[in-house]
């Protein structure tokens, strides 16, 4: 393996710490002007100025990528998707964008249950074929590491297929995958209007296994009005609790059901979408250290207000970006889509976007000790932008200018 100086970097974002940053903490990106990272056996091993670390290391033992001119950044990560599935959705957006709402499909028995029925069709390599092709797709806009949701199977069979597919993944792509049970995204059509019964066919005939094989860090469940209620939601998460799993909840995304305060009373290591949530719901959130895990792309595609990033902050809340990808309601896995209606609707800083992006995606996965910044120790997972400072991401709207792609320690990708 070979070993590596990054030098003369006009601006390197270090994105320095091991927990999540909150509030004003999400501005200070732990910035170096003229900065330099050494890296060796896939490891960051020092950072710091270029004049410093040339002093100290004998550049004829590494190869060198001179960044004049470039801004370096940890690489980012994409905290929430569901990127395996079979199908499409094209006709959905079509009539959403002509004025049907999201619920509006569900109601009429569209929406995740023709993904549903796509994703049982598939076979596993299938899957494996188009998730590679859509982590490949991710790698070009700096991803480095995905986590990524079951949930369009809902029956035994597809729920472990779809999870098996992300450990493949895993196991063979250059991108890390951490891989999420979403078993309770929908009630299929067997159980209609059997909701516990459903839950309870997941807690004791799916769970146990997705345990025992290790194929889920976090089990997730789809909180909102015609899915999965409260009281169901506390029910189902609290089984999964108690069988050591982390906890993740797609929270008041259409209707304020008091998802961020369940996600509070149970420590879930973060609550995901957050549109309508509640001041109380956020305070929550801020008090017991969950990460609140903002998508602004859906709130685009489905034409709905951004979540009350400010709020937020204001509050103290320690927010992740991530891209929702999925086949339904946000079929787009563009993070300069994200930082641009991050900075633009959201008002965030840059700063904060980027904070978001990368250490508190790291802390939303339970992987900050690896990856999410630039420092002595982690993961070498950074990428070399074409512009000399970060200000440039959401300057170039909707525009890739990640340049290379370093993974592992290893040039993973160069544009
Ligand atoms: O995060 N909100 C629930 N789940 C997905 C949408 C899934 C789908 O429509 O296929 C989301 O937006
Ligand atoms: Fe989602």
């Amino acid at each position: 393996m070979k070993n590596l100086i990054l030098s003369n970097i006009a601006e390197l974002v270090t994105c320095k710490g091991h927990a999540p940053k909150s509030g004003k903490e999400m501005n200070d990106v732990g910035l170096i002007k003229e900065g330099c990272v050494v890296i060796s056996n896939g490891k960051i091993i020092a950072v710091g100025s270029t004049k410093e670390l040339l002093s100290q290391y004998n550049i004829k033992d590494y190869e060198t990528i001179d960044c004049s001119n470039k801004a370096v950044l940890p690489g980012f990560i994409d905290s929430h998707t569901h990127f395996v599935f079979g199908g499409y959705r094209e006709d959905e957006f079509i009539s959403r964008a002509s004025g049907d709402t999201y619920m509006d499909i569900l109601k009429r028995g569209g929406g995740i249950a023709n993904s549903v029925k796509s994703t049982r069709e598939a076979s596993l390599e299938e899957l494996v074929k188009l998730g590679r092709e859509r982590l490949d797709s991710m790698l070009e806009f700096g991803v480095t590491t995905v986590e990524g949701k079951s949930g369009y199977g809902l029956d035994y069979n597809t729920e472990i297929k779809q999870l098996k597919v992300m450990s493949e993944l895993n196991n063979s792509h250059i991108i890390d995958v951490k891989s999420t049970f979403l078993g309770a995204h929908s009630v299929p059509l067997e159980y209609k209007g059997k909701e516990k019964d459903y839950l309870d066919y997941i807690i004791t005939k799916v769970l146990p296994l997705v345990k025992k094989e290790n194929l889920a860090t976090f089990v997730d469940i789809f909180c909102e009005l015609g899915v999965f209620n409260i009281e169901q939601s506390r029910y189902f998460l609290t089984a999964a609790k108690e069988m050591g799993f982390s906890l993740k909840i797609h929270a008041d995304e259409i209707v304020e059901l008091g998802g961020a305060l369940l996600a509070a009373e149970l420590k879930a290591i973060s609550a995901d979408h957050l549109l309508n949530a509640s001041k109380k719901g956020i305070k929550a959130l801020a008090k017991n250290n969950v990460i609140t895990t903002l998508l602004p792309a859906t709130a685009f595609s489905l034409k709905e207000d951004y979540a009350n990033a400010r709020e937020m902050i204001n509050y103290n809340c320690a927010i992740a970006l991530a891209t929702d990808f999925n086949p339904g309601s946000c079929f787009t896995n563009s993070i300069p889509l994200v930082i641009a209606l991050a900075t633009l609707y959201m008002k965030m800083s840059i700063n904060e976007v980027i904070t978001a992006l990368t250490i508190n995606g790291a802390c939303a996965l339970g992987i900050q000790d690896e990856v999410g910044s630039i420092e002595i120790g982690k993961k070498a997972d950074l990428i070399i932008l074409d512009y000399p400072s970060i200000n440039y991401l959401p300057y170039n709207i909707g525009i890739n200018i990640v340049k290379t792609v370093i993974k592992n320690g290893q040039v993973a990708l160069n544009r």
